[in-house]
């Protein structure tokens, strides 16, 4: 079987000895390292109660701040964790000051959750402007260039597009919002962990991503980066105790919010998903994303070949450079498909006119010919 480097962790993933899984962009494969993580948050619940707080889950927390930040080269305490990205967003949505700037420019391709933070301020008079893909897979800089202007607060847009797996010039579109005087949010939930990441070199002012994908945490845990100079002039109006300088204090009538990233959390984080990342991160760190990376570029590549040679063509952007690990597959009827590959032990995804397929460095070669195979034969 042809494999790349990385593919000795496939043994890892208990899920292949049941499927072939190529369904990494909607959920990362579980590994045995989180279930062991979480057993032992399990554990440490069952023996400790409470008192584990105090020895073990708070630092956890931090270290999981910690790696997330190492994962994607930001500085100490630019962290903040939340359950899930809509959550994160909305702490940031909350204070930002669009009384000057009412405009907030995002994409079609956008993950929906991006733009409706700001849609649901529109009776604050937040105008969302969305950049319509004129072909389903990039947006050119120029539109971002028109759109951005005086009256505009924040770029919020996608690192990776999850709707056709290209990666836009992230710096570039933080220069074209700075220089309009404008903030700059990534979603990057569809890029940490396949693709390297530097919010320092990127020079944005907001990245997020989270467990879900790419980083094999699973549900509930995403972060939140925010630029160190920036995050002390934020005053967010959706807030909890856990952004609070001395939450121990349990002072109820002053909030005094800390200068790190931290003034942007809210509530107790879910420790068991914290557990789970914990895990999913030692598999990411050991074998280093630009090592994913050379991964998942041969795997792209061998899947869009593979597809173009069995007459299809796959949306995805026209240089291999711009491209990620999601390979839509034109589909006439892509729930039928997704369901016909499953019931042959193929998780793969469907989405509006395509089967979406996300192969990780756990994938083989092999795995796209078979699932191919299957793809076209049934039609
Ligand atoms: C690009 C992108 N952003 C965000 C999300 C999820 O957002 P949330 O964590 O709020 O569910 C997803 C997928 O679930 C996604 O693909």
């Amino acid at each position: 079987m042809l494999t790349t480097p990385a593919a000795r962790y496939r043994a890892e993933f208990p899920v292949f000895e049941r499927c072939v899984y190529l369904n990494s962009c909607s959920l990362g494969a579980l590994s045995r390292r989180s279930r062991s993580r979480v057993n032992e948050y399990l554990d440490l619940w069952d023996t400790r109660g409470a008192s584990a707080w105090y020895e073990t889950w708070w630092a956890a927390l931090d270290e999981l701040r910690t790696r997330y930040g190492r994962l994607i080269h930001a500085p100490a305490g630019s962290i903040a964790l939340h359950p899930n990205v809509s959550g994160a967003l909305g702490v940031v949505a909350s204070a930002l000051d669009y009384r000057a700037r009412p405009r907030v420019v995002v994409t079609s391709l956008d993950f929906p959750t991006i733009g409706y933070q700001w849609m649901a301020k529109a009776r604050e008079g937040v105008e969302v402007i969305v950049l319509e893909s004129p072909d389903g897979i990039t947006v050119p800089l120029e539109m971002f260039e028109r759109a951005v202007n005086n009256r505009t607060a924040l770029v919020a847009t996608s690192h990776v597009f999850f709707t056709s797996g290209a990666i836009q010039d992230t710096a570039a579109l933080s220069a074209i919002a700075h220089r309009g005087g404008a903030l700059c949010l990534v979603d990057g939930y569809q890029a940490a962990g396949q693709v390297p990441v530097d919010v320092q070199a990127l020079d944005v002012d907001f990245y997020l991503g989270g467990g879900l994908k790419w980083l094999l945490g699973g549900t509930g845990v995403a972060f939140l980066y925010a630029r160190p100079a920036l995050t002390p002039t934020l005053f967010p109006t959706v807030t909890g105790w856990f952004a609070h300088r001395e939450q121990f204090r349990f002072d109820s009538r002053v909030l005094e919010l800390h200068d790190d990233a931290r003034r942007l959390e809210a509530g107790t984080p879910p420790l068991m998903p914290v557990y789970a990342q914990l895990g999913g991160l030692d598999v990411i760190e050991e074998l280093g994303v630009p090592a994913i990376r050379a991964a998942t570029v041969a795997l792209t590549e061998d899947l869009i070949a593979g597809a173009r040679a069995r007459g299809l063509v796959p949306r995805v952007a026209p240089h291999a450079s711009d491209r990620s690990a999601i390979v839509m597959l034109p589909s006439s009827d892509p729930a039928a498909d997704v369901r016909r590959l499953a019931e042959a032990g193929f998780i793969v995804d469907a989405r509006p006119g395509h089967v979406r397929v996300s192969p990780y460095f756990y994938n083989v070669p092999d795995d796209h010919r078979a699932l191919l195979e299957c793809l076209t034969h049934g039609r």
